[in-house]
């Protein structure tokens, strides 16, 4: 199939993935597989930038990562998977565009000066992480990504990405094209308390839960305050269990929210339809995961696939790129 352009996108290795990486990202990656080329690379080396002293967990954590892409329905066959730091050349290219990147436009960057003031238990006052986009750009650019699916936070870095490649094309030749941002669309989920969901908060769900994670996780949820009796009327629209209800049970979305307001259905059994559907959807990435767990081997196999077929275009691309720099 004639494919409508290139995608690359990444994500740091930080262990089993949540359900808002889920909803916000990865079903999107999947639906992208089918229609363009698409490059999904776990950046380690990103990871490192802010986890130098205290790497033991970077592999794990990637072996993890891709489990929980493989289950959610990446499929190696219509996309491809890698390692970034299995692939040198995002170095090299990280390298030669240091060249051409004023100071000013990595100093500036709004994700710089708030990660140094949020990440103060880190010394992350260096040169590698004040790089960190322009490292982002190489990994975007080596493919010549037409393309970028990501968080609205990191749309700075996309439009740091852009500039730099017009400044490469501009001193030497047209090499690059200049990626578009495609913004995940975000369904608001909270966490389990009600507040926004963060692993800070321990708020979180696994994408990959298993039934029983889930309905516990469920109880857990906080409700409508005000409800104290069973037959209190509730207001579905500050209960957290609604609006996860919103997502995993959207034939029923209406007649629980007119049953909760008028008192004619208690919490626990709320909860009780939401485990349920919650659990009944989800099902196949749990199975698909506990199934790639007993297979290390194969995550291997497509990681070292991976790292062939994009290592391919990114010597291409670098060809290219020595040869407008006069190397
Ligand atoms: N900085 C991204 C994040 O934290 C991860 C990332 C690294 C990335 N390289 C990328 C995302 C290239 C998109 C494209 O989420
Ligand atoms: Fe929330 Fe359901 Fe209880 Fe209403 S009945 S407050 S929607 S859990």
């Amino acid at each position: 199939m004639q494919k409508k352009g290139v995608i690359l996108s990444g994500m740091r290795p930080t262990g089993r993935l949540q359900l808002g990486n889920l909803l916000g990202a990865l079903d999107n990656w999947v639906k992208l597989q089918e229609e363009y080329q698409c490059y999904f690379s776990v950046v380690d080396w990103h990871a490192l930038t802010t986890d130098y002293e205290d790497p033991k967990r970077i592999r794990s954590n990637v072996q993890e990562m891709v489990v929980d892409w493989l289950s959610a329905g990446l499929d190696p066959e219509k996309c491809i998977i890698f390692k970034q730091s299995e692939v040198k050349e995002h170095a090299e290219l990280h390298l030669l565009l240091s060249m051409l990147t004023p100071l000013s436009w990595l100093e500036r960057c709004p994700t710089y000066k708030d990660q140094l003031i949020q990440l103060k238990e880190k010394n992350i006052a260096t040169y590698g992480f004040l790089g960190y986009p322009l490292l982002q750009a190489a990994d975007i650019l080596i493919y010549k990504a037409n393309a970028v699916p990501v968080g609205e936070d990191q749309a700075p870095h996309i439009e740091l990405t852009r500039e730099i490649a017009r400044r490469f094309n501009h001193l030497y030749q047209e090499v690059f094209p200049e990626p578009k941002t495609l913004l995940n669309v975000v369904k608001l989920l909270p966490g389990i308390d009600g507040r926004k969901m963060s692993k800070s908060y321990g708020n979180t769900i696994h994408m990959s839960a298993s039934p029983e994670e889930i309905k516990n996780k469920v109880k857990l949820m906080v409700t409508d305050p005000q409800r104290i009796r069973k037959d209190d009327p509730g207001d579905p629209e500050v209960c957290t269990v609604y609006a996860f209800h919103k997502i995993f049970n959207l034939e029923e979305i209406e007649d629980i929210g007119e049953v909760c307001r008028k008192g004619a259905i208690g919490c626990v059994q709320c909860k009780k339809m939401l485990a349920e559907k919650k659990a009944e959807q989800l099902l196949p990435i749990y199975e698909k995961r506990q199934e790639l767990l007993k297979k290390p081997e194969y995550i291997q196999e497509i990681l070292d696939q991976g790292r062939v077929k994009a290592g391919q275009k990114a010597k291409e691309t670098m060809q290219e790129v020595r040869e407008a720099m006069m190397l």
